[in-house]
Order: structure tokens, then sequence, then C-alpha cells
């Protein structure tokens, strides 16, 4: 707690808390974490139950309405997100504006950005219609967006949706047909996409979602904060850990270079960390580190077997008998094993925090739903504590030497 009065003469009190590692900036009643026992609950249901029963779409309503869905209105809300699936083909000649070479993020950023320019009848926050309209087409666009976004920076034509289609099963063809190639979507891998769909769907007060929030606290559109969210999820310490990653693991290589690797992230001297290790809540194993695990084991049985994945488990058996690792709490996250599952699906690694993206939206967008509701929402107004010049006499140019 700093005395503002001792600084600056000002009357008041304010808490000093870089990288908010106890302060609460909001009420919410969508996603529940405990850190210590490693689960995740969104709306009071267990993500082990969603992953295994349910799906995506379910897990958006839920979300986004605080209950499952019953049939119809599943049927209903499956049915709006399907008929939502296309984006306007001025779209098309926006992302011809990009670099051929652009990452994939970069292009994200961008044209979920301009979803504002291109849907603003659904960017009056004001109106309870226009706000649900927002989220249908945020959700119902995002897959479109991310598979325009891979075929643009691979050269390859776009594919437009096929709403006959599952969600994930849909977004699996728009990113890996090809003309004059018969496409069939195989069932194991849309499954398991879809579950991965709902590893990402929501994690609290995640850095992206708190962007979301700060974001939408100023009366910002729907699709600018999604925008924001994206962004912030790019960097490697955040949803772009699981390029990184998958990177580390290739760099190890073999089981036999691990211990090298564990002594650099152990090393105080050395910048280098454990990619997928570690996290601000989860101080036991993160629950959607194993859930990924088990359906990264299920995609390489599927796809072949990958032997960057035995490095993974010995990378993770090494770390957690290690007296670091353990002393400080350091569990594999969710984007350990993550990287791995979708390069074996066909994913490139640039792609990678682009499908989170897409999961994520379901949380970003229902976050900003239950905040924009919130009658005690104030604009988000951080404080600072000033550590700069005190008052200085200003000396023009000509003077200064
Ligand atoms: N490897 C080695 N040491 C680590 C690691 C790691 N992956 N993560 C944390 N540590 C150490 C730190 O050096 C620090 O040690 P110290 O107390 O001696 O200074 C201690 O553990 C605490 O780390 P902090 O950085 O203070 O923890 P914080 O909560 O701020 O950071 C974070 C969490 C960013 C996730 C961190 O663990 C990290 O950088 N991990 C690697 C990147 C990663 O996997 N990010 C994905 C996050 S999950 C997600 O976005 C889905």
């Amino acid at each position: 707690v700093v005395d503002i009065g001792k600084l600056y003469g000002q009357a008041g009190l304010f808490t000093y808390d870089p990288g908010f590692t106890s302060t609460a900036a909001c009420e919410s009643k969508i996603t529940y974490v405990d850190g210590e026992a490693g689960h995740l609950l969104y709306r009071g249901y267990p993500v082990e139950d969603l992953v295994a029963r349910g799906d995506f779409l379910e897990t958006c309503y839920l979300l986004l309405y605080g209950e499952l869905p019953t049939v119809k209105q599943k049927h209903d809300f499956d049915d709006k997100v399907t008929r939502h699936t296309m984006v306007h083909e001025q779209m098309v000649r926006f992302y011809q504006g990009f670099r051929r070479d652009s990452h994939p993020m970069a292009v994200m950023v961008g044209s979920v950005g301009a979803m504002s320019a291109f849907y603003h009848d659904s960017t009056d926050i004001a109106d309870p219609h226009q706000r649900m309209l927002a989220c249908i087409r945020m959700i119902a666009k995002m897959p479109t967006i991310a598979a325009m976004a891979h075929k643009y920076t691979t050269g390859q034509p776009f594919v437009y949706p096929k709403n006959d289609l599952s969600y994930a099963g849909n977004f699996l063809r728009m990113c890996f047909s090809v003309p004059f190639e018969e496409y069939k979507v195989n069932e194991v891998l849309a499954r398991a996409m879809d579950r991965i769909f709902i590893l990402h769907a929501d994690n609290e007060q995640g850095a992206s979602t708190s962007t979301v929030r700060l974001a939408g606290s100023s009366g910002a559109n729907p699709f600018a904060c999604i925008a924001a969210g994206v962004a912030c999820l790019w960097g490697p310490a955040h949803g772009g850990a699981n390029e990184a990653a998958l990177k580390m693991l290739t760099a190890i290589g073999t089981p036999e270079r691990i211990p090298e690797f564990i002594a650099r992230a152990k090393n105080p001297d050395d910048p280098f960390r454990l990619l997928g290790f570690g996290h601000r809540v989860y101080k036991s194993y993160d629950p959607r580190a194993a859930l990924m695990r088990d359906i990264c084991r299920e995609v390489l049985a599927e796809t072949g077997g990958d032997p960057l994945f035995d490095v993974a488990l010995e990378l993770e058996r090494a770390a957690m008998t290690d007296q670091y690792f353990v002393e400080k709490k350091l569990f594999p996250n969710l984007d350990f094993y993550s990287g791995l599952t979708l390069r074996a699906m066909g994913f490139p690694p640039a792609m990678f925090t682009a499908v989170f993206s897409l999961a994520r939206t379901a949380g970003w967008i229902a976050q900003w739903m239950e905040m924009i509701a919130d009658p005690s929402q104030k604009i988000g107004r951080p404080r600072q504590l000033y550590t700069g010049a005190t008052r200085r006499e200003y000396v023009p140019v000509g003077r200064r030497g």
C-alpha cells in the first residue's frame, strides 16, 4: 500500500501490485480456477466433464448464458452460429493487403479489429440485440478468419465454410482442404479439435481476458475489444507459449539433452525458461495439461506418432522430480502439449496461437458481456507509482550545450 500523500501531497492510499498478483479487478460468475487443487470450472461445471461429454458450441452457450442449453436451445444456438460463418466478401480483399508472409496472428489482430468496419450494425453496445449479434458473429466467424489467415499465409486459395459440417470439422476443412482434391473430415481429429477448443475456452482473468475487459471498459465495440485480446494473447508468456514450447522441444530433440535444458532453466543468470511450464494461478498440475496430454496421445495414434512426444513426457517427468520445479510449484501448463497436438493435426507452428485465439473468443465475449451488463462497471484506470524526475526547469535547446 502506497501513501500517495507522501509522494505528491495528495490525499489517499493505493496498492502497488505489479502484475496484479493479488488484486481482483472485477467480480465474475463465469470461470473458477482453484490453482492449489488444480480445478477449472466453467459456470460450475468441471472442464473434464465438458471435454468428455459436451461440445464446444454447448460450452460457448454455457459461458455466455450461464446455463447448459436444452435440446431446443442448443439446436437454435448451433443453427444461429452456423448461419453466420461466412465473412463479408470485402474482407477477402482486405486480407489481400497483408504481406504474403505475414504471421497469422498479425493477420488475426488486423482482421478481427477490421470486423467493426464490416459489421458496424453490431457495434452499438447500448443495444442488447446488437451485443448478442456481435457475440454470435464472433463465435461463428473466428474459425473462418483463422482459416483464412492460414490459407493466406501459406499462399493457398481461401476455402469457404461448409455449414453441414460440425464447428470443428468445418474449421479443419477450411484449413486443410485444397482445390481439386476430395476432403473428408477425419472424425477423430475433429473430435480432438473440438475438445481442444473447450480446453482453451476460458481461464478467468488471464492477461488477454483482462485486456478485453479493460478495452471494453471504455465503451469500445466488441470487435475492437477482442482484437485487443488477440494482440495480448500473441505474447510468448501467454498464448504464444504453445509455439515457443514446440520450438524448445525441437531444440532439445532427444531425451539425452533434457538435463542440459533443465540446468539452463534453473540458472538464474540464463533468461531461458522451460516453455509450457509454470502458471500464475495453477500451483499444482494444470488440469488442462493432463487433458491435452491425453488428446495428444490420441491424435498421434491417429496420425502416426512423433518422437518429440516422448521427449515431452520425459521432460515432464524430469522436471516433476527436480527440486527447483517442485519447490517453485512449476507444472506443465496447457501450452506444453498443445503445440505437439496441433502440429500432428497439420497446423504449422505459426497457427497455434491463432487456434488458441479462436477458442478463447468464447471466454472473451462472455466476459465482455458480463462486464457490459454490470451496473457497477467503471472505466479501468490503474494508478502508477511515479518514480521519474521531480519538477524541473525547461532549458531552451540552444543553452543545453
Ligand atoms: N522455467 C523455469 N523457471 C520458471 C518458469 C519456467 N517455465 N516459470 C517460472 N519460473 C521461476 C521464475 O524464474 C521465478 O523464480 P524466482 O522466484 O527465483 O525469481 C519463479 O519461478 C516465479 O516465476 P514468475 O515469473 O515470477 O511467475 P509468474 O506468475 O509471474 O509467471 C509465467 C507465470 C509467465 C506463466 C511463467 O511461469 C513463465 O514464463 N512460463 C513459461 C511461459 C509459459 O509457459 N507461458 C504459458 C502460460 S499458460 C497460458 O497462457 C495458457
